[in-house]
């Protein structure tokens, strides 16, 4: 089912209650308090973007497996804006990117139960139709940036959440990792990174693990591995 909102705290929020099962969605035109990822603030221009999440229950998901949840959402973003002709990567963990510049974003927050995932809501933030943004956000993008014409939004919020559920009803999660892999943003090319000592390097991306660790090769071959917010992309 889905429901729609004028105005919430954050859609997030919303799907979190009870009465939301597996492949309810909850979109609204507004979020007071929009979240991103670590601890930032969420802004969209009104009733030109999509602000949406999609609750999720799964059969039998283990804590170590919850990056698949990660996997199955981006992979649904690459797969929408394909439809429309736009060309997106995956920028680990969370961000779609078309070209160097942001087009979505994804907080995913679940509810863990006993070391299962009982409920993970998927909260989804892509650009559509908005041209101007802030200028403290520092690449955005939207889908009428890159093809220069308005889109339907209710047509592609239908058609990400196809993809989504689509993707989450394959026999295994393991399925994804190739398609995942490929679609990673920057990968196999030598780029700037920062670590969480603020120190710059040059390394490429040679593999994300299956618990979401990625994998850096510096320029003398050693590799190093990190797991979210230990390394930031320089772009
Ligand atoms: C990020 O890029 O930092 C993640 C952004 C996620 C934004 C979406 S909008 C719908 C859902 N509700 C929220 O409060 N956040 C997510």
């Amino acid at each position: 089912m889905y429901y729609n909102f004028d105005c919430v705290s954050s859609t997030n929020d919303i799907a979190l209650d009870e009465r939301y099962h597996h492949g309810d969605v909850i979109c609204s035109e507004r979020q007071s308090a929009g979240r991103g990822q670590r601890g930032n603030i969420w802004s969209s221009g009104s009733g030109l973007n999509l602000t949406f999440s999609v609750v999720v229950e799964p059969e039998s998901l283990h804590i170590r497996e919850q990056f698949s949840l990660l996997r199955v959402a981006a992979l649904s973003l690459v797969t929408t804006l394909a439809e429309y002709g736009i060309d997106s990567k995956i920028k680990w963990t969370n961000d779609i990117y078309v070209g160097d510049k942001k087009i979505c974003g994804l907080l995913i927050e679940n509810r863990i139960e006993e070391g299962f995932v009982r409920k993970s809501i998927i909260g989804i933030g892509l650009n559509i139709n908005q041209v101007e943004f802030s200028t403290e956000l520092p690449n955005p993008t939207s889908m009428r940036c890159e093809r220069g014409c308005e889109f339907s939004r209710e047509r592609v919020l239908r058609s990400v959440v196809d993809n989504l559920m689509r993707l989450l009803s394959m026999d295994s999660w393991e399925e994804l990792a190739q398609p995942y892999h490929r679609s990673l943003y920057r990968l196999g090319e030598f780029h700037s990174y920062r670590n969480s000592k603020g120190e710059l390097f040059t390394a490429k991306i040679v593999d994300v693990a299956p618990m979401g660790e990625i994998t850096l090769e510096l320029r003398d071959g050693s590799q190093r591995r990190y797991i979210f917010g230990e390394v930031n992309f320089v772009i």
